[in-house]
C-alpha cells in the first residue's frame, strides 16, 4: 500500500465492508436456523455475529468515526450511528433464541442492522473518501488494527 493513490483509503473500507457483509451473512444463518427451531446453531450464529460486530464498532467509532466526527457536518450524522451500535449490542447481550418476542425483536434487529449499513456504506464511508487526510486515514487504520490484534486487512 502506498501513501498516494488512495488504496489505503480504501482498503480499509473494503475491510469495514466485509465485516458488514460477515454479520449480515451470520445474521440471515441465525434466522434460518430459529425458522427450523435449531436453536443452538442460533445461539452460535448469534454469539460470533456479536463478536464480529464488537471489533467492528471498536475499529469504526474510535477510527473513521473519530476522524471524521471532528467535521461538524459530520458529528451529526455519526452520533446516531454510535447510538445504533449500542443499542444492537445490548440486546445481542441478553437475546434469547428460543423467546418468541426475543425471535421477532431479532428480525426487525436484522432489518434494521441492513439499514445501519446503508448509512455508512452509502453516505459515511463516500464521503470519508472524498474529505479525510492521510493522517487521518492512518489513525483510523491504528484503530481498525488495535481492534484487531493480530489480524491483517482483508487483500484482494
Ligand atoms: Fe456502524
Ligand atoms: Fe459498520
Amino acid at each position: 500500500m502506498c501513501h498516494y493513490c488512495g488504496c489505503r483509503q480504501v482498503s480499509l473500507i473494503r475491510d469495514y465492508i466485509a465485516e458488514h457483509e460477515r454479520a449480515t451473512d451470520l445474521a440471515g444463518d441465525a434466522l434460518r436456523a430459529i425458522d427450523v427451531a435449531d436453536y443452538d446453531k442460533a445461539r452460535r450464529c448469534v454469539e460470533a455475529m456479536a463478536a464480529g460486530l464488537a471489533s467492528h464498532w471498536q475499529g469504526e467509532e474510535n477510527g473513521l468515526f473519530t476522524v471524521m466526527g471532528r467535521e461538524e457536518e459530520f458529528a451529526g450524522y455519526i452520533a446516531p450511528l454510535v447510538q445504533e451500535h449500542r443499542a444492537l449490542a445490548a440486546f445481542l447481550a441478553v437475546v434469547d433464541v428460543t423467546d418468541p418476542r426475543d425471535q421477532e425483536r431479532l428480525r426487525r434487529e436484522v432489518v434494521e442492522l441492513d439499514e445501519h449499513i446503508a448509512k455508512e456504506e452509502d453516505g459515511l464511508f463516500p464521503a470519508a473518501l472524498t474529505s479525510l487526510s492521510g493522517r487521518d486515514w492512518d489513525e483510523s487504520m491504528r484503530a481498525w488494527r488495535k481492534a484487531h490484534p493480530g489480524e491483517e486487512l482483508i487483500s484482494d
